[in-house]
């Protein structure tokens, strides 16, 4: 941790302190990564960690004045260089690049840091994942869909709803066990969710009974940085479908008769969609040799 940040967080925690008691390392990253959000008055208070992911850590705030809800969730992605290095080319291929502001970058510079993998070029990659997460969270809340309601993004922080009540936070669905009316009740819920996420042309991309939240008899979907468009991502059909297979995974687990399979294809071709599809040469990367085995197969 740079010295740097030391300072500018002592500097912080002068005007914000909060009731969840950090570890010194990881106040400098809370305290740094939430010093806007709490300026912008979306947040008065730090309460607890609900969960450190593998990517980010999620905590439980008190709502600011600026925020309807109690509570808000604001989840906070880990430094770059100490996120697990997961392959994010797959998803990225056919979405272009955004900046702090969820705008596509166009400026060439960037562009070509980027594409040389330079450390201002990570630091955009990583800022795009997270923009990628707030915008998708923003078009799936204005669809209907279950989702938790964007507030802010600043810097590596996502503010949205919160979850689950003041002593705990909602479950992840894959550790509740469900009777069979609720089951499948809930089943239809989240084929509902998969079906409008394809009207407005998102892919969640990791979807699972990890990535759906249960409380009170209700279902949320979360985590959505590696949303994939299916038009234009050459293995969008691949990426949907197994999305299929795992969420039947639990829902067989739970007495709920599904086809992954017929379900995914269903799906897809009511809207539209063909499983094996020409992708634009654009959107290919010429030094990956997934989408270089993509296009030889395709001509
Ligand atoms: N809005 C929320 N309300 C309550 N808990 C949440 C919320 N968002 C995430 N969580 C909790 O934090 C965990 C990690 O969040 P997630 O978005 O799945 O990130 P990761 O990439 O680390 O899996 C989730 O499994 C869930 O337990
Ligand atoms: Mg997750």
């Amino acid at each position: 941790m740079e010295a740097r940040l030391f300072t500018r967080a002592q500097e912080i925690s002068r005007e914000f302190r909060f009731t969840y008691k950090a570890a010194r390392f990881e106040e400098v990253w809370l305290l740094d990564s939430l010093f806007e959000i709490a300026d912008h008055k979306w947040i008065s208070d730090v309460l607890r960690k609900v969960k450190g992911g593998k990517e980010a850590s999620v905590y439980l705030c008190k709502s600011g004045e600026g925020v309807e809800a109690p509570y808000v969730a604001a989840k906070i992605y880990r430094p770059r260089m100490l996120r697990n290095l997961k392959n994010d080319q797959q998803y990225r291929t056919g979405r272009a690049d955004l900046d702090e502001s969820g705008n596509v970058i166009v400026d060439d510079g960037t562009l070509h840091a980027m594409q040389k993998r330079t450390a201002f070029g990570e630091e955009v990659r990583h800022q795009s994942w997270i923009a990628y997460e707030f915008k998708t969270l923003e078009n799936l809340h204005n669809a209907g869909a279950d989702v938790p309601k964007p507030y802010a993004m600043e810097k590596n922080a996502i503010l949205m709803g919160y979850v689950g009540d003041l002593s705990s936070a909602a479950s992840v669905l894959n550790s509740v066990s469900l009777d069979s009316s609720e089951a499948q009740r809930l089943y239809e819920r989240v084929i509902h969710n998969i079906d409008l996420m394809l009207t407005h042309k998102i892919i969640h991309g990791d979807l699972s009974a990890y990535n759906i939240l249960y409380w009170n008899g209700d279902i949320t979907l979360i985590d959505f940085p590696q949303v994939v468009f299916p038009e234009s991502n050459p293995v969008s059909w691949n990426i949907f479908s197994r999305d299929l297979t795992r969420v039947c995974q639990y829902f067989s687990s739970q007495g709920v008769r599904c086809d992954a399979r017929k379900l995914a294809l269903d799906l897809w071709t009511s809207h539209g969609y063909k499983t094996a599809k020409e992708a634009d040469p654009k959107y290919l990367d010429p030094e990956n040799s997934e989408d270089m085995k993509f296009w030889k197969k395709q001509k």
